[in-house]
């Protein structure tokens, strides 16, 4: 038997950064759900498909190769069908196209077992929206972090204002309040929580602290 911790969120609740620094201490391995829907969603920019054909992305998703590495300097890499894509799969584009494909039944299903494939001894932390509910049903340890709408806006101000980029904070707030409503109500895997999932509130709470929190769960 191979444990599972899933960590299961919304965007900006942090679980991205839980996740990897969680998984190294662990010394498991670390599945970014996140970043195959959005490889997808890069593949079917560069093959020029159309968002709104459901089939020609099912077959996008099967035949789209996603390989996470390590680079020379040991920084994190994806390669997409061979060409490393790290920096194009941050973008906004790609998130936005990986939230159209995600919402695609058959793409889900076509990724179904490529995510369980992570799942390798000594373990896994699998990073997401529904890993403790649809992936990793099983999963031994399953965490749910929250943060408040008005945090995660801060958050993300913070990461973009260190790019240079300039937005204001208000609209972020209104951005995620948009998408937060949208992940809720759509049709196909809606985020909700698993119900043996533990909630961890990080609005308030450092990077570290929640790390804590999450191994103390794991460890209990
Ligand atoms: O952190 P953020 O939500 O911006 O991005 P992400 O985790 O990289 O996921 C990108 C998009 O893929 C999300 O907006 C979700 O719509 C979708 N997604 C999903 O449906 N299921 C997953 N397990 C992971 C991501």
């Amino acid at each position: 038997f191979v444990p599972v911790l899933t960590i299961d969120g919304p965007s900006g609740s942090g679980k991205g950064t839980v996740s990897r620094l969680v998984a190294a201490r662990l010394g498991w391995h670390y599945l970014d759900s996140g970043a195959l829907y959005r490889a997808v969603g890069v593949a079917a920019g560069w093959a020029d498909l159309d968002l709104a054909d459901p089939s020609a992305l099912v077959r996008c998703a099967f035949d789209t190769q996603v390989e996470f590495r390590e680079n020379g300097a040991g920084e994190p890499r994806v390669l997409i069908n061979g060409l490393d894509a790290t920096d194009e799969l941050r973008t906004e584009t790609a998130g936005a196209a990986a939230s159209a494909i995600a919402a695609i039944p058959e793409v889900r299903a076509a990724l179904k077992d490529r995510q369980r494939a992570f799942r390798r001894p000594p373990g896994l932390v699998a990073d997401g929206r529904d890993m403790g509910t649809v992936i990793f049903p099983d999963a031994p340890h399953k965490v749910f972090l929250t943060a408040s709408a008005e945090e995660r806006a801060e958050r993300r101000y913070k990461q973009l204002k260190d790019k240079g980029v300039s937005v204001t904070l208000d609209s972020l707030l209104r951005e995620i309040l948009a998408r937060d409503a949208r992940d809720a109500q759509r049709a196909v895997a809606p985020l909700r929580p698993a119900e043996d999932a533990v909630h961890i509130d990080t609005t308030g709470l450092g990077i570290d602290e929640v790390v804590e929190r999450v191994l103390q769960w794991v460890r209990r």
